[in-house]
């Protein structure tokens, strides 16, 4: 779509030992804006989104053959450096996931293994600046030594996005980050994901029609393995140029 896409991904298939999941792939992932995946439960979705930043690798049987690039480098290649690709294309998941330290230590984690910060006062600077971009800070700045697992669920998740975000990657990949959410987390967690995609390229599966429409300026409707469609999300949800989309979003089935 744009001329310098940040992720593109050419002739991409998952496979889980001899069962293909993700058939023939291609697309363009642009910078600035949200890009949906929607499609109906187990067509490919999320493996898809993890061949994206080789979160695949670690599952034992999973293969991906086609090509994958992140600004032009190509992040299958023997040298790329796969624990500096995830800070690179960060991952959301579904549950939230903190890992079981205090709050300040799970923003914290990824800048100190990257060696981002020089010194106490330079990571105090950087988690405080990932929590106020994740909008946790003003919750949670007077107990920073709480367990983040404390925290309620919403909470949580955008704990998770604010340890995403401390390594300053390009990506961020979010498989269902709402699914766990009530209606108001939710709602704060699409308004933040508006506010970041400025400066990022972000990817979202969801399940939510509404949420897509409301959060994504492209949407990619996958089935049964294929990507079928993939455009801007208005055309795709007002005027889909395929009749397997066109049944999906008017929920004749999924
Ligand atoms: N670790 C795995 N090992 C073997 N097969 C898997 C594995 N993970 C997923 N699959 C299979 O790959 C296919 C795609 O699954 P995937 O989880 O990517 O779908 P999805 O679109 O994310 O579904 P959902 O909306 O339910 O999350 C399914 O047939 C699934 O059973
Ligand atoms: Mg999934």
């Amino acid at each position: 779509m744009s001329e310098t896409p940040k992720l593109t991904a050419r002739n991409v298939d998952v496979w889980y030992g001899p069962k293909k999941a993700i058939d023939n792939v291609s697309i363009d992932i642009d910078n600035g804006l949200v890009t949906a995946f929607i499609g109906p439960s187990g067509c490919g979705k999320s493996t898809f989104l993890r061949s994206l930043n080789r979160m695949n690798d670690t599952i034992a049987d999973a293969r991906v053959t086609g090509e994958i690039k992140l600004d032009g480098e190509d992040i299958y290649a023997g040298t790329m450096d796969v624990v500096a690709l995830r800070a690179r294309v960060g991952m959301v998941f579904q549950k939230p996931n903190p890992f079981p330290k205090s709050i300040f230590e799970n923003v914290a984690y990824g800048p100190r293994i990257h060696g981002l910060a020089q010194g106490k006062g330079e990571m105090d600077l950087i988690v405080e600046k990932a929590l106020i971009r994740a909008g946790l800070w003003d919750e949670v700045k007077d107990r920073l030594t709480d367990a983040g697992t404390a925290l309620s669920g919403g909470q949580q998740q955008r704990l998770c996005i604010a340890r995403a975000i401390a390594v300053s990657p390009e990506v961020i990949l979010m498989d269902e980050p709402c699914s766990a959410l009530d209606p108001i987390a939710t709602a704060k967690i699409e308004e933040l994901i508006d506010e970041l995609k400025d400066n990022y390229a972000i990817v979202i599966v969801t399940h939510s029609m509404q949420q897509a429409a409301r959060v994504s300026q492209r949407t990619a409707f996958f089935h049964l393995g294929s990507m079928v469609e993939y455009g801007e999300t208005s055309q795709v949800f007002t005027n889909p140029r395929e009749e397997r989309t066109k049944d999906y979003i008017t929920g004749r089935y999924g």
